[in-house]
């Protein structure tokens, strides 16, 4: 585990130095900028992930497959930020929160973080939020949930508990929902959920949704 996060950054370094696509960059040297985190950022959030990229942020993505992370940072290349690849599976805890220890140890306190994560890891968000909280400075945390978390038989939207351990983390629910179409609906597709969680980041409500959820009886 140790040196998972370390080792695969230098790669992304080298990676993004070798092809020089980053003027004024020291050799070897992290690019000046806030930080961010994406977890999910090589699924239906990707667009997300390389926008926040475009914008000059580094991006520490969590993710397992490190093939599909490198392709990531190398799509990055070109921009002026950079992907921080952090190839883990998030449902090991420790692991999650020493590699996150890591990334804010080698690029600063997260201001930003977007979190798509399964319902096989529902400690996980928790856990980051202890991680990027504990740095004194504020973190907004978007959690981004299924449509399901917008059932109106469950309407009640209840914060969760850890929130009151993390003083500095503003957390913000995003629902994804659907698409109605004439007499018929469909589920977001991937360009249609990163633009939204994205508008989302900027309009910084604390509970927004991608596309719709009414009326429920349409939901595909
Ligand atoms: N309302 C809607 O329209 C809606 C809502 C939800 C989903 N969907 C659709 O459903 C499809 C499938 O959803 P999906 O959840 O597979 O989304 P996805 O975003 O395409 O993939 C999940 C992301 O999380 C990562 N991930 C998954 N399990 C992980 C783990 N244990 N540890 C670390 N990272 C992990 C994946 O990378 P690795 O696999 O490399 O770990 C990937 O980056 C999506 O493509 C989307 O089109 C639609």
């Amino acid at each position: 585990m140790a040196g998972v996060c370390d080792s695969d950054r230098e790669e992304s370094w080298k990676h993004s130095t070798e092809h020089g696509t980053e003027e004024g960059r020291e050799q070897g040297s992290p690019p000046a900028g806030p930080h961010a985190l994406v977890v999910g950022g090589t699924g239906m959030l990707r667009g997300l992930t390389l926008a926040l990229a475009g914008r000059g942020l580094v991006v520490s993505v969590i993710a397992r497959n490190r093939d599909r992370l490198h392709a990531l940072a190398a799509a990055a290349d070109s921009l002026t930020g950079a992907i921080n690849p952090i190839p883990l599976d998030y449902r090991d805890g420790e692991e999650l929160r020493s590699a996150l220890r890591r990334a804010l140890a080698a690029y600063g306190p997260v201001g930003l973080a977007v979190c798509w994560i399964h319902s096989t890891a529902p400690e996980a968000v928790g856990q980051i939020a202890r991680v990027i909280g504990s740095r004194g400075a504020r973190s907004r945390l978007f959690h981004v949930r299924g449509s399901a978390a917008a059932n109106p038989a469950e309407k009640a939207q209840r914060l969760p508990e850890w929130l009151a351990h993390c003083p500095n983390v503003q957390y913000r629910q995003v629902i994804l929902g659907f698409v109605v179409e004439g007499a018929r609906s469909r589920w977001l597709t991937h360009q249609e959920i990163s633009d939204g969680v994205l508008a989302a980041v900027d309009a910084d409500a604390p509970f927004f949704i991608v596309g719709t959820v009414e009326p429920w009886s349409m939901r595909p």
